[in-house]
Order: structure tokens, then C-alpha cells, then sequence
């Protein structure tokens, strides 16, 4: 982190308008601890990830790749808010993650990262959680893992205007956010060839 401002980025791993996820992560954005906040993007445009159209096949990567690597290189953290599809990360989500983990200026390397999720079932996405351990592990992110946020039958934990009615969930939730903030506090400043990207 280089200034008092912190800067986030939270992605939800659905694309449904209806999503518990993209509403957990609006909970979220109400919750953050004082100086930050948070910049939601949509992976709705991010093509299949295909080599040919990357860096160096590619003079230049997809325009949504582009954006959402830029926004990520210039946040101090991640948050994302997943479902869990066959007991694992979405594939659209996975694609995502793939496309900006690629290259050595990829912003993913040593960025704080928090991952919560939403389900309608009883395990609140706790499998799909655990999955995202091996990319955190390859990409030298560094993850918040506790307090876990792991929404079950999120169809029953939303009032009609989207807010979260479970108050254990919401103390939760809050006590991740500050967690990630303190990751991103105590996390030394990436190297100077990593700057002049996040530039
Ligand atoms: C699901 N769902 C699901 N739920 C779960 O707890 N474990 C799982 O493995 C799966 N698998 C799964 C696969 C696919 C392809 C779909 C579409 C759904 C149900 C899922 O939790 C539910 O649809 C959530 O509401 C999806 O999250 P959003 O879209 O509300 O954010």
C-alpha cells in the first residue's frame, strides 16, 4: 500500500441479476472498515481464455481482460464473493482468474485476496473456498482466510431490499473485511518493477 487509501476490487463469481453473491458483495461494500473502498467489476465480458489472444501472441489482450487487470494492478486488495458450482470455483469466474494471472506483471502476485461465498445448499460454498487455497498458493497471493464467510441457504438470508438479515453472517463478514485490511497494511510494497505497472 503506498498512500492512506485503500482500494478494492470485488468480483462476484455470478452472472445471474439475482445473484447472492452480487449482493453479499454489496453488503460488503457497506460494511468496509473507514479508508477504503471498493470497486466492483463484472467478469461478464472476459472471452475465453485462448493463448492466441494474449500477450506475446496478441499485441494486446481483450479490452475487458485489459480493464479488469488495470483495475486489479491498481487495488490494494481483492475481495471475491463466489457460488460454488459441483462443489467448485464457476468456470466463468476460473477463466477470469486465469486471464489475469498470466504474465510477469501479472497483478494477482502478492496481492491481498478474501474469498466469501453464498449458496443455496448448507455448505455456503465452503468447497469452492478450498479450491481457491491452490491458486492462491501459485499466484503468491496472500490470503485472508479467517473469519470464514460461508452464506448457506442464501435464498432465506436477503430481505426483499437485499439486505443480509443474518446478523452472524454480517459480524462475520465485517471482521473479514478488517481483516483484509489489515493484510493489505502489513503486506510490504511489491517490487519496483511491479509499480510501474500498478502506475
Ligand atoms: C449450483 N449450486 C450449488 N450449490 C452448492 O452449494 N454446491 C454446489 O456444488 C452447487 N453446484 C451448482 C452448479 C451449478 C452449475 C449451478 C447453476 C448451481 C447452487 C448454487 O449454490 C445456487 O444456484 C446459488 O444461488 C448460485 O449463486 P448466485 O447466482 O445466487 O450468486
Amino acid at each position: 500500500m503506498k498512500n492512506d487509501h485503500i482500494r478494492l476490487v470485488g468480483l462476484s463469481g455470478s452472472l445471474r441479476k439475482g445473484s447472492y453473491n452480487s449482493l453479499l458483495l454489496k453488503v460488503a461494500a457497506q460494511l468496509l472498515p473507514a479508508d477504503v473502498t471498493m470497486d466492483i467489476v463484472s467478469i461478464e465480458d472476459i472471452p475465453l481464455y485462448n493463448a492466441d489472444l494474449d500477450l506475446p501472441a496478441a499485441h494486446q489482450r481483450p479490452p475487458a481482460v485489459e480493464y479488469l487487470r488495470n483495475m486489479i494492478a491498481k487495488a490494494d486488495g481483492i475481495l471475491i464473493s463466489s457460488p460454488e458450482y459441483n462443489y467448485s470455483i464457476p468456470g466463468g469466474l476460473k477463466n477470469a482468474i486465469d486471464w489475469i494471472s498470466r504474465g510477469e506483471d501479472s497483478p494477482l502476485k502478492h496481492k491481498p485476496v478474501a474469498v466469501m461465498g453464498a449458496s443455496s445448499g448448507l455448505w455456503g460454498t465452503v468447497r469452492m473456498q478450498m479450491d481457491f487455497h491452490a491458486i492462491f498458493l501459485y499466484m503468491d497471493m496472500k490470503p485472508v482466510y479467517k473469519p470464514e464467510v460461508l452464506l448457506a441457504q442464501a435464498d432465506k438470508k436477503f430481505d426483499a431490499r437485499g439486505n443480509l438479515t443474518d446478523e452472524t453472517a454480517k459480524k462475520f463478514l465485517k471482521q473479514k473485511l478488517e481483516a483484509l485490511k489489515e493484510m493489505i497494511l502489513t503486506t510490504p510494497v511489491p517490487s519496483e518493477e511491479y509499480n510501474a505497472v500498478k502506475a
